[in-house]
């Protein structure tokens, strides 16, 4: 039976020290790391992952600011916030809550935000670093960086000789986690929608992370005996057995199925979830030293 892996205690630990540093850098410099996250229209599950970073940032420590702007807001408008925050001295770190509104260019407002404010890591110049192996000087992406966190409890920070195989594409999550598992020197591998005999290419991975938006999808038999299994899906499915029109949580990975074959996998929730947005606290505080020198 597998370890499941605590992301949110691991996450815990992460936040306390990212604390301990503000409390430091505050003190001895006089710098209070700041965070500005900007929000576009209406979208509740935008708004609750908002609400928990402000929260997360107050916890640290951290300056918190917070601009919330209409659906309407046009995206002359939302560059020209976006500038304003480049340039304000109390502001380290900028996220600009996605998805935008259809009638924003997502692209035109990542590339508009400083590279040294960037704490998504989704500008190109951190996107280049990253695909270069600049990780000590890229921001990375927070989900594949906690991610990389929890591999690292289990594994260690040197993958030399392991088969990795991340499941999806995108641009937020999976590129940058497979760039991340080759720096870390994974023999990485990334698969899709497209690929063919996906269950196979699965079971020859010693580390698998899931990351494509498919309730379950990966069962016991894509799981290779003493794998670990890093599971990125946030999926809302009925849950009838909690009553009429009920929902709940589960992710890319069928846990208790997995479970039975795997050395270790993360839970949905309390796995990667938390991780996320400890990295993006941890992504500030680095912001913030930088810019003391
Ligand atoms: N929407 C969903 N995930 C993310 C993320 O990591 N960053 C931003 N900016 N928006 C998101």
């Amino acid at each position: 039976m597998a370890v499941t892996i605590n992301g949110k205690e691991i996450a815990e630990d992460v936040v306390s020290k990212v604390k301990a540093s503000a409390a430091d850098l505050i003190e001895t410099n006089g710098v209070t790391p700041g965070i500005a996250v900007v929000i576009v229209g209406e979208d509740p599950a935008s708004q609750v992952y908002v609400a928990s970073k402000g929260r997360k940032a107050r916890e640290c420590g951290f300056h918190s600011v917070q601009h919330t702007l209409p659906e309407e807001t046009s995206e002359d408008e939302l560059v020209a916030l976006v500038e304003k925050l480049n340039a304000d001295p109390l502001i380290h770190g900028i996220l600009v809550q996605l998805p935008l509104p259809k009638h924003i260019d997502s692209g035109r407002i990542i590339q508009t935000i400083s590279p040294d404010k960037d704490v998504d890591g989704f500008h190109f110049i951190n996107v280049g670093k990253l695909g270069t192996g600049e990780i000590e000087t890229a921001f990375v992406p927070c989900t594949p960086a906690g991610s990389m966190l929890l591999i690292e409890r289990i594994l260690g920070r040197d993958l030399s000789g392991l088969n990795a195989v991340v499941i999806g594409r995108s641009n937020i999550v999976g590129k940058p986690m497979f760039n991340l598992l080759l720096a870390h020197n994974a023999t990485a591998t990334i698969a899709h929608s497209k690929t063919k005999d996906l269950a196979s290419i699965c079971r020859n991975a010693d580390i698998l992370v899931a990351a494509v938006g498919r309730p379950q999808m990966v069962k016991a038999d894509w799981v290779k005996p003493g794998a670990t299994v890093i599971d990125v899906g946030i999926n809302r499915i009925p849950a009838p057995e909690k009553g009429e029109g009920k929902t709940r949580l589960v992710g890319d990975v069928d846990f208790a199925d997995a479970s039975t074959v795997a050395a270790a996998v993360t839970p949905v929730p309390g796995g990667v979830g938390p991780m996320t947005i400890a990295m993006l606290m941890a992504n500030t505080l680095v912001a913030a030293y930088r810019s003391a020198g």
